[in-house]
């Protein structure tokens, strides 16, 4: 994957931050992207972080780290995490990562976390990410258990996926399950302002309408949309 929508601009990008490679304009584009990243980059905390993830961790100025001693980001070999950037967010909040003790965020292929994003990762928790997955402006991530987010799923902004209740909670006197993992597939794309509770499997290229919340299952190829999340279709192809 290239560092496409680092900068996260509408104007080349769309909304979701992803220009288009197309057209003779690509290289100019992407070597425009590289400038701005540069430009943007926390230099020592960039180096301090891929030194002790031993993969490219890269920081954009401004983005909020606390990370406990005993938590890791882990990268797979020639992995890239590019945090915080993100030049057109709506919002102008940095990106903010929490990591709590023993906790993992675990990063295979290139990733962007752009600037707006909050990531808690609970102490013993665990996030994946797969490769070419990205999340826009004021995503959310609170992972209390295990999350696991596909390849190239496209996160929109304002979402939010919840893999626990964080509260105890008791139903007629029966207690409800506090933590309860939930699975992103591969190229998944998750509209704007939608919602994955706790427990709900997405499957592999699945779509999720803007403002939904998702509380079961939802098929690989359907897209879901509504509060709560129904099957609208099924077969559905979608591309940046
Ligand atoms: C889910 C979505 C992809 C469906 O697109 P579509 O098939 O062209 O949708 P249609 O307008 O034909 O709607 C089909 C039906 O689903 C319903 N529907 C569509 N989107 C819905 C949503 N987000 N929530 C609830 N219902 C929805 C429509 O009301 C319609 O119902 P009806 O048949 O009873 O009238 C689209 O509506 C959507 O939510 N896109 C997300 C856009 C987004 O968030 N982009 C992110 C930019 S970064």
């Amino acid at each position: 994957m290239s560092e496409a929508g680092v900068d996260g601009r509408p104007s080349e990008a769309g909304a979701d931050g992803r220009p288009s490679e197309a057209g003779a304009g690509g290289g100019i584009g992407r070597a425009r992207r590289m400038i701005l990243i540069v430009a943007h980059v926390a230099v020592i905390r960039t180096l301090y972080r891929s030194l002790r993830c031993r993969g490219w961790c890269i920081v954009a100025r401004g983005t909020k780290l606390k990370i406990s001693r005993t938590a890791r980001i882990e990268l797979t070999p020639g992995s890239r995490l590019y945090l915080g950037f993100g030049l057109a967010s709506f919002t102008g909040s940095p990106c903010y990562i929490r990591l709590d003790p023993g906790a993992r965020l675990s990063v295979e292929g290139t990733v962007q976390l752009l600037r707006a994003t909050r990531i808690y990762v609970a102490g013993d928790a665990r996030l994946d990410i797969g490769d070419g997955t990205y999340l826009n402006d004021s995503a959310t991530v609170v992972c209390t258990g295990q999350t696991r987010i596909g390849r190239r799923c496209a996160i929109s902004l304002n979402t939010a996926i919840l893999d626990g209740n964080i509260h105890e909670l008791k139903i007629n006197g029966r207690s409800r399950p506090r933590v309860q993992d939930i699975a992103v597939g591969d190229d998944v794309w998750i509209g704007l302002g939608a919602t994955l509770l706790p427990g709900v499997k997405v499957g592999d290229r699945a779509v999720i309408g803007a403002g939904s919340v998702v509380t079961s299952d939802v098929p690989s190829q359907a897209v879901a949309a509504g509060n709560p999340a129904r099957v609208i279709a099924h077969d559905v192809e979608w591309a940046l």
